[in-house]
């Protein structure tokens, strides 16, 4: 039997703690005028100092959940895309298993620069085709403001935080993620990258010192491959589906600059409307910067049922990925039964009793049960 993975559930998570232009031009030498003309950003998300890369995942993916009606417990999959994880090991994607009380879900993290969310997606739907899994989540966030260097006007005015997630189901009907496109050239990877804190350059003071935990970035060449790339990937992933250009729907790009997606929109001829943007809001949150906008897109009317979008995004590494996605779920949703969110509000409430339970346990039992002292001679 052929299996298809459709989008069944979506949501995101925006910071409340807007950045204007204006803000940034009290911080470095730069304006507003500069700032809009040219990337078409105006203000971005900053995370507080308690929200995270898997704060937002679990408030997205808790979003995504909601919509599409699922029991986190039946989860199969859970891929976080990020270049921002909380830690470097556990994965993000283990601490949202954990929180969610996805107790079946395999977890696990995606570096793919800004290309992560549609790399995931394109991971997920081929598990699912293949019937290795049923269910899975798919999310994409990024905690820049962290990684980026407050004193440096060419990349600091660029980026932003929030987190989007996906939920992927198999069903037998077409539809749903009918093709994508993943590549990369890592010979272009010093074009940008975060050098330090690595095996290469493990965090020392000097590490520090020298801005080696900071993203660095050759805007230019990284605004030249991402022209061509955005073009050459919407027309293979809709290629690998036996579509054109005349059944697209909706561009969903990656939200770096208007600039790029502007020349992506006249190489690729498409129609004014045919291009959802939404960066003037939010900048560049990389792997969140998709699934984001594919949100807006759907909760703004931009989507509708049979639609074929394409999503395409470019990063570090350097990657690309794009994916085409026939639009499955009657708009709007209905609203669940009270006992299905009640039921999920339960497993999460669980999932927290249980991880401090564990944790306090493991606590008693070190004490009651001190390690003996090693005896020598
Ligand atoms: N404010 C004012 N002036 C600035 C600023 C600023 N914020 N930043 C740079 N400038 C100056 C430069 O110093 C330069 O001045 P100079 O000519 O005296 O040297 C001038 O503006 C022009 O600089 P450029 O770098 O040529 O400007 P450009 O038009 O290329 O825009 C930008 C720069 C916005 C970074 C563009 O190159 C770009 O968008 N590149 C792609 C970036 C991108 O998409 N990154 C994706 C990241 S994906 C991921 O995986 C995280």
């Amino acid at each position: 039997m052929t299996l298809y993975a459709h989008i069944v559930g979506w949501g995101k998570f925006a910071p409340a703690k807007v950045l204007t232009n204006d803000d940034l031009s009290q911080m470095v030498d730069t304006s507003d005028e500069w700032i809009q003309a040219r990337t078409g950003i105006r203000e971005r998300r900053i995370a507080s100092e308690q929200e995270t890369t898997a704060s937002m995942s679990i408030a997205a993916a808790r979003e995504a959940l909601r919509v599409a009606d699922a029991d986190p417990a039946k989860v199969d999959l859970i891929i976080v895309g990020t270049v921002t994880p909380e830690h470097l090991f556990p994965s993000t994607a283990c601490l949202v298993q954990d929180a969610l009380g996805a107790r079946q879900a395999a977890a696990f993290d995606l570096s793919a620069g800004c290309s992560g969310f549609v790399y995931a997606l394109g991971i997920a739907s081929h598990a699912i085709e293949a019937g290795a899994y049923e269910m899975a989540l798919v999310i994409g966030a990024e905690t820049l403001s962290r990684i980026v260097d407050w004193t440096d006007r060419r990349t600091c005015v660029l980026f932003g935080d929030g987190a989007g997630a996906v939920v992927l189901r198999a069903s037998k009907h077409p539809g749903g993620v009918l093709s994508s496109i993943l590549g990369a050239d890592g010979s272009g990877g010093e074009l940008l990258m975060l050098p330090g804190g690595g095996s290469r350059f493990p965090s020392t003071p000097e590490s520090v010192l020298n801005g080696m935990h900071h993203l660095h970035m050759d805007g230019r060449r990284v605004y030249r491959f991402a022209t061509k790339i955005m073009v050459r990937a919407t027309r293979q992933a809709l290629e690998q589906a036996n579509l054109s250009l005349q059944d697209l729907s909706l561009l969903i790009p990656h939200q770096a600059n208007q600039r790029i997606i502007e020349s992506a929109a006249r190489g690729l001829k498409l129609e004014d409307g045919k291009v959802f943007i939404n960066l003037d809001r939010y900048g560049n949150t990389s792997s969140a910067s998709i699934p984001m906008a594919l949100c807006e897109a759907v909760e703004s009317g931009h989507v509708k049922r049979d639609d074929t979008l394409v999503l395409v995004g470019f990063g570090a590494g350097l990657t690309w990925a794009a994916a085409t996605v026939r639009w499955s779920v009657p708009l709007p949703v209905a609203t669940p039964p009270r006992w299905r969110v009640a039921v999920r509000w339960a497993r999460y409430r669980w999932a927290a009793i249980r991880r401090r339970a564990l944790s306090a346990l493991w606590w008693l039992i070190e004490r009651l049960f001190p390690p003996k002292p090693d005896r020598k001679g």
